[in-house]
């Protein structure tokens, strides 16, 4: 019985003649190395190959890809693709590209438990959270996942900007960060023109002085007074606070 794997492998062989016959020397070339310009964050789903929607070859994308395309500043793996990607290989830009439709944007979007991924799905809950009201304004069900699949999109541009990996070549040459969201129903690329290019497109607390770059302090904005709290201790009565979580 024919395993349905085979059909890999027996793609493969197509594959591999197919490239010898267009260029003899095409993966004698290819196993010299790699000088990819672009470094892909996309989603896992099996619908966003990001080579054939782009149209490109091999060696041309570096890529990492996780469920719904997240930039967490604690993922290892990530970090660690990333950093290769900017100091060594020396991509020009960074794409993060999401898509319309994200299961994984959908299921952070409901209350269902599905599991340890829900860990994983918070950092989208919380890019929800960050944008309810927008959100909850939108009637229909899919244009509101849609939406914050671009919003989760927005904010994964802005926490590359804040890794220090990118702030690092940023005070050395041109990074250029790119937020895009792929439609899996018309197979087109929607580029939502984020514009992340330097540490000015950051909040200042996120700054880092690299190589003498002058970042500017991070200025108070509070109006609150400051309260001095007696030097003597008053026995009072312990209160117990409900505190609101904030924004
Ligand atoms: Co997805």
């Amino acid at each position: 019985m024919e395993k349905s794997y085979q059909k890999l492998i027996q793609g493969n062989k197509i594959y591999a003649e197919t490239k010898k016959f267009k260029d003899p020397e095409y993966f004698e070339k290819l196993s010299k190395g790699q000088t990819p310009e672009y470094l892909w964050i996309g989603c896992s789903d099996s619908r966003v190959p990001s080579n054939e929607i782009t149209s490109t070859q091999s060696g041309e994308i570096f890529v990492h890809r996780n469920i719904a395309n997240l930039v967490v500043h604690t993922d290892t793996n990530l970090l660690s693709v990333l950093e290769y990607a900017v100091k060594y290989l020396e991509v020009k830009h960074i794409i993060v590209c999401g898509h319309y439709g994200c299961g994984g944007i959908k299921a952070a979007m409901t209350n269902t438990y599905h599991g340890f991924v829900d860990n994983w799905l918070r950092n989208i809950k919380d890019v929800y959270h960050k944008n309810e009201d927008e959100l909850l304004a939108i009637a229909d069900k899919d244009e509101r996942s849609n939406r914050l699949s671009e919003l989760n999109v927005i904010e994964q541009v802005r926490n590359l900007a804040k890794t220090t990996i990118v702030q690092e070549a940023w005070s050395k040459r041109e990074l250029h960060l790119h937020g895009w969201v792929y439609g899996l129903n018309d197979g087109l690329i929607k580029d939502l023109s984020v514009i992340h290019d330097g540490q000015d497109d950051i909040d200042s607390i996120y700054r880092f002085s690299i190589n003498g770059t002058k970042t500017k302090a991070p200025v108070n904005k509070s109006t609150v007074p400051v309260v001095k709290l007696p030097l003597k201790k008053v026995a009072a009565k312990p209160k117990i606070q409900r505190v609101k979580s904030s924004r």
